[in-house]
């Protein structure tokens, strides 16, 4: 095993430990979605439980970005689980690998090792899990907090401190979650779009090297579109703006018209059909 990983023994069982997610996200503006998550996790007396909130919204409205800024304010480490339609329970929790000496090792993943250490996991896009990977959380997310690794025989107490929050894409590409992980994963927080001003700044705290004129130009793009109810996101934004800023900079000396350049961009991240919110 590589010396920087921390291991622990439970149970007898040494397990291997995962290493927390360093990033640099801020959360800009939308204070009351940022309240609300961390009211969830808030606990207000020695009765009391976390709860474990999720976060809904359109894939690029934030989720992600708030639910670590939120666990980062709470000074926390943060250890990301990417969800997919092939998470299996083991890899939820504690998956077996061979080690050099032909011997069996046990590797935490991200969401044991948040529990272990106290951390905060995000499930991210837990949209795409299915429900037997669902089930092998249910005694984590109701007042028992704990998990059960059948393949390495513990059972696991989440520290105190340990917080969850789980992603969920509000788009069509997921399985119908059943009705008592529905009740463990309260309360649903709802994120939307940000106003033209709020756009600006998160798109300028992404990319402070991009010029003004780019930015106003793609924030009035996105606005547009999200007042036509289009799934195009910040990230698309962020994407288009940063591919235009690179194509006019490469072209420099022979700029020829920078709008142009813009649309080229909005064209090449989303599609012609895009061209009917350009400003
Ligand atoms: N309020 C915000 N503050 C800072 N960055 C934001 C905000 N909303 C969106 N973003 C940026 O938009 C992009 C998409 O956000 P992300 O959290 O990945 O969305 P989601 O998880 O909902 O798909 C990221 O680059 C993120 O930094
Ligand atoms: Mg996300």
């Amino acid at each position: 095993m590589s010396e920087h990983y921390d291991k622990i023994n439970v149970q007898g069982i040494d397990i291997a430990l995962s290493l927390p997610d360093e990033f640099n996200f801020q959360w800009i503006g939308q204070q009351d979605v940022m309240d609300q998550l961390l009211a969830a996790w808030m606990v207000i007396d020695e009765r009391d439980i976390p709860l474990n909130p999720r976060l809904i919204g359109k894939p690029g409205v934030g989720k992600t970005t708030l639910a670590y800024a939120a666990a980062k304010r709470l000074n926390k480490e943060v250890y990301i689980y990417q969800c997919t339609m092939d998470t299996r329970p083991e890899d939820l929790l504690i998956t077996p690998v061979v080690d050099k000496n032909g011997g069996i090792r046990y590797v935490a993943s991200a969401l044991v090792t948040a529990m272990i250490k106290g951390g905060v996991c995000i499930l991210d896009e837990a949209n795409r899990m299915s429900e037997k990977s669902w089930a092998s959380l249910a005694p984590l997310l109701d007042t028992r907090r704990y998990i059960e690794s059948i393949v390495a025989g513990v059972k696991i107490q989440a520290d105190p401190e340990f917080r969850i929050c789980v992603t969920m894409n509000d788009d069509a590409s997921t399985f119908e979650i059943p009705e008592y992980v529905h009740s463990r994963l309260q309360p649903q927080i709802y994120l939307d779009f940000p106003e033209a001003e709020e756009e600006k700044r998160i798109l300028k705290e992404n990319l402070p090297f991009v010029d003004d004129y780019i930015m106003n130009y793609v924030v009035q793009f996105l606005q547009r579109a999200h007042g036509a109810n289009e799934i195009y996101t910040i990230r698309d934004g962020i994407n288009i703006a940063r591919y235009a800023a690179k194509r006019i900079k490469k072209l420099s000396g022979n700029k020829g018209n920078i709008d142009n350049l813009i649309r080229e961009a909005i064209v090449m991240t989303l599609g012609e059909e895009a061209l009917s919110y350009v400003p």
